[in-house]
């Protein structure tokens, strides 16, 4: 049979029927369904097309073994939020967000009240809170481990020649009463990497590549589902309009003023895991 507009989709999809694999056949039959659909709807010209490939072959090529620009770009699009959300957390459970990007060293272990900046800069803040299953019972033992930016919106990672390696991270235990509990300074708002395609990207749009102020969390513990996460500045800048869509309701809390300090309390309730 010709190839037409027609025909063009069937086809494909009856060229993955001998895939053995059934959830990659599934993928690969909605895949081209919705990709040719997209093309059938926006009809791009030959042109459009080979910028299209021209632009996906830069964020690859944007990519090394700290810089993740796939990643970026499925932040930036909301895809990435929308993973995480489909797959949420059990009802009552914190809830999920992204991951990031600047994860990619090991925080230090730090053991409870002691401090995560290094510098001593920055407005001083104190977050403490109660890991517990959903049922409320106190989890002792659990790992908190948590990183965030500076005062100036930098993780250690941008600022290799202004912060020593670890500044900003910690790796927290729970003690017998399910609590940890840090100091820090308040983290700033700080834009997205925007020297790459994306950053072309969000430019074009008319985009900003701000991220409200928060701090990272990945809470875990024996028998328990981890739960990635953020805790958001209440009253930061972009706290309705950050860059990579992450931000969820029950994760925004008051950093409340306390004389020259502030204070946050963030608990942490993760669901068992499945018998
Ligand atoms: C972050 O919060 O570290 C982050 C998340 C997504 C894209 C860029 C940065
Ligand atoms: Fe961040």
């Amino acid at each position: 049979m010709d190839f037409t507009e027609e025909s063009a989709t069937a086809a494909v999809v009856a060229s993955f029927d001998a895939t053995p694999d059934p959830r990659l056949r599934e993928i690969l039959t909605s895949l081209t369904t919705h990709l040719h659909a997209f093309v059938k709807e926006t009809k791009p010209s030959r042109q459009e097309w080979e910028h299209a490939i021209e632009f996906l072959t830069e964020v690859g090529h944007t990519c090394d073994d700290t810089r993740q620009e796939f990643v970026l770009l499925s932040d930036v699009l909301g895809v990435s939020m929308l993973v995480e959300t489909i797959n949420g957390t059990e009802v009552g459970g914190t809830e999920a967000t992204v991951l990031g990007p600047f994860h990619m060293t090991e925080s230090p272990s730090r053991a409870l009240g002691e401090t995560i900046d290094e510098i001593g800069t920055g407005t001083p803040c104190t977050v403490s809170g109660t890991v517990t299953g959903l049922d409320g019972v106190p989890l002792r033992d659990a790992e908190v481990d948590v990183w965030q930016c500076n005062e100036d919106g930098f993780y250690d990672v941008q600022q290799p020649d202004t912060q020593p390696a670890g500044n900003g991270r910690g790796v927290f235990r729970t003690d017998e009463n399910g609590r940890f509990h840090f100091r820090t300074v308040v983290p700033s708002h700080y834009p997205i990497p925007t020297d790459g395609p994306v950053g072309r990207l969000l430019n074009a749009t008319n985009r900003h590549p701000y991220r409200p102020a928060h701090i990272h969390f990945i809470a875990q513990a024996e028998g328990y589902e981890p739960v990635t996460t953020h805790v958001f500045v209440a009253d930061s800048p972009y706290i309705d309009s950050d860059a990579v869509f992450a931000v969820k309701k029950s994760l925004i809390t008051e950093f409340v003023a306390d004389g020259d300090r502030r204070h946050a309390e963030f608990d942490i309730v993760l669901a068992k895991v499945d018998q």
